[in-house]
């Protein structure tokens, strides 16, 4: 078995890591405070390809693999994972759906744009329907050449800045998953309301908005797949966008290690570094094993992908694991750093806020378990 990189995934790989650290790292605390993204940087992304690096080259994309978009997604994390999910959520589900189920003549209207740098936002999750796809109530009712969607989306990532949203949406009067349809629908569709923006404990630096539909017409042609296919394009999408948070959260598992070690390293308590001493090092020990275990879950499910396997199960698998793994080198990172670990001035306060939403967000941990859990219950 080879666990090198290619030399396009290095490249790649360090060409973002570069970026990552000159452009956001410097304003990756700033961001925060100021809860939201400076657009000359939204800028300098779209002029780096960051928009299009998931998608096919003929539709102006930069056509990367599955485990080099992982390794960006990484670099990206490190830094910022508000920045990074802006784009995770772009290159995966707000996106994919159009590349994977859209007719020829609407990826060639809209994948170019995305590709460019207009953003992509994916629209399922309702006041009453998160975990619990399935049982969305935004409608979407047939009249002559369009659609007439009505209904509220919440949690939208994307939501203030998208040029296009992913929605999904059933047949009036139905319930299940069978009469769902999915759509790609711009902003500026009259009845398309952009609304507030959420006021969250991490990845300050995206937008997560509300999004509500009032009689938004959409032409027919905007239907992505089959009549009665959204709930499997929105499953299957998800599927993507969970390789996605799994590389997010390893990112910001190892921004945690990198700081605890550091800390561990320069701070002296009883006469000698704390990483010496041997309570600290076994936690920082664990940090690094459970996250480069976790890695290897990611990669596999990333390469799955691009060999065009089935990927689902282990999809599930690579977010449950980055990201509970993640969220445990916080804790530890924190608790190495002590008081100074729950004040502003160390990174680490950040990062401890940021991951606690990759256990919730694309599919709670306990929405992964059923997924597995599922899968496993017809191998055997
Ligand atoms: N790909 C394709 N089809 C799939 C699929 C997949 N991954 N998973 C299920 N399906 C199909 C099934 O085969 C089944 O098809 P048939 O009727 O033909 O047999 C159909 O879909 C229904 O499947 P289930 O019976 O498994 O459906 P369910 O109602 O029991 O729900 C679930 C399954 C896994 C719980 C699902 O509802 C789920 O994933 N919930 C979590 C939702 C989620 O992740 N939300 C996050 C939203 S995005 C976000 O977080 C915000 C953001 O912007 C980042």
């Amino acid at each position: 078995m080879d666990f090198t990189l290619n030399e396009n995934q290095t490249m790649f790989r360090d060409m973002v890591r570069d970026f990552a650290r000159q452009e956001i790292a410097p304003i990756a605390q700033q961001m925060d405070e100021e809860n939201g993204m400076p657009a000359d940087l939204v800028e300098k992304m779209k002029e780096g390809g960051f928009f299009g690096i998931a998608f096919p080259e003929q539709y102006g994309g930069l056509g990367a693999d599955t485990i080099t978009y992982g390794l960006v997604v990484e670099e990206l994390a490190k830094v910022s994972a508000g920045v990074c999910v802006m784009l995770t959520v772009h290159n995966s589900v707000g996106s994919y759906p159009v590349a994977m189920f859209g007719s020829e003549e609407i990826k060639q209207e809209f994948l170019p744009r995305m590709a460019a740098g207009e953003i992509a936002a994916f629209c399922v999750t309702e006041p009453g329907a998160g975990s619990d796809a399935a049982s969305i109530t935004t409608t979407a009712r047939r009249d002559g050449d369009e659609y007439i969607l009505n209904g509220n989306k919440i949690f939208v990532t994307n939501g203030q800045r998208a040029a296009f949203f992913v929605v999904i949406a059933r047949t009036p009067g139905t319930t299940g998953h069978k009469d769902t349809h999915a759509f790609i629908v711009p902003r500026g569709t009259p009845g398309l309301i952009v609304g507030k923006k959420e006021d969250k404990m991490g990845l300050r630096a995206s937008d997560t908005a509300v999004i509500d539909f009032e009689d938004a017409r959409v032409p027919a042609v905007q239907l992505l797949g089959n009549e009665g296919d959204g709930f499997k394009i929105a499953m299957a999408a998800l599927d993507g966008g969970r390789i996605g948070i799994a590389f997010q959260s390893l990112g910001i598992g190892e921004a945690c290690l990198e700081e605890a070690v550091k800390y561990a390293n320069m701070r002296e308590q009883f006469g000698k570094p704390l990483m010496r001493q041997p309570v600290i090092g076994g936690m920082i020990a664990d940090m690094g094993t459970e996250l480069e275990a976790a890695r290897l879950l990611a990669l596999q499910a990333a390469w799955l992908k691009d060999q065009g396997k089935p990927y689902s199960k282990q999809a599930a698998m690579a977010k449950l694991m980055c990201s509970e793994a993640a969220w445990r080198a916080a804790d530890k990172a924190v608790q190495i750093h002590g008081g100074y670990g729950y004040c502003k001035e160390y990174p680490v306060e950040r990062y401890y806020r940021d991951v606690r939403v990759t256990r919730i967000y694309e599919g709670t941990s306990e929405i992964q378990r059923l997924v597995i859990a599922r899968h496993l219950g017809r191998e055997f």
